[in-house]
């Protein structure tokens, strides 16, 4: 079994995509695209995302101690991209992305189909990714727009 064929099984399950934000020491604005998002636990209410080793905002994510989940709605695709850094645009992350801020000031996006504002439960090893939990403080459902969807390494829409 090659990385690549694992790869693509793994790319057989659809997803939804989601924008991880946080705010790093220096009141830097992060944002990572994760598709790897999941719910955990109603009660207590947590969800998890992964987060790869490499990533450049890995230090902050593990120390900072909260988070954001921003789930894209099919219209923000070029948001998954933008915070994907695939593209051109190495301007400022933040530049000409519509969001607000609650308690933690994490960036909450706008026109998502849900936001959550979490704060982080635990850190787990797991290979060359870290599993995030985050316990659920505050979140917003939009509810009516429709999911980006990611399958096969390919985003559809319902
Ligand atoms: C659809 C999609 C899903 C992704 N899911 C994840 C993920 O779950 N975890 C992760 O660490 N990176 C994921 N990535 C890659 C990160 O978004 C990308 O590496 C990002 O640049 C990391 O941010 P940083 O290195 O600038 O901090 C995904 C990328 C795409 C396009």
């Amino acid at each position: 079994m090659d990385k690549l064929s694992f790869r693509n099984a793994c790319g057989q399950f659809a997803t939804g995509v989601t924008v991880i934000t946080t705010t790093g020491p220096d009141g830097e604005l992060i944002g990572v695209t994760a598709n790897s998002f999941s719910s955990v636990s109603l009660d207590p209410p947590l969800v998890l995302f992964c987060l790869g080793r490499d990533a450049t905002s890995f230090s902050v994510f593990q120390t900072v101690g909260s988070f954001a989940v921003n789930i894209l709605s099919e219209d923000q695709k070029a948001a998954c991209m933008h915070f994907a850094r695939i593209g051109d645009d190495q301007g400022e992350p933040f530049d000409g992305v519509d969001f607000e801020t609650w308690d933690s000031g994490s960036p909450i996006l706008s026109d998502c189909l849900a936001n959550f504002e979490c704060t982080t439960e635990s850190i787990h090893d797991a290979g060359d990714h870290v599993i995030m939990v985050g316990r659920v403080n505050r979140m917003r459902c939009e509810g009516e727009r429709k999911p980006l969807v990611f399958y096969t390494g390919k985003f559809f829409q319902i």
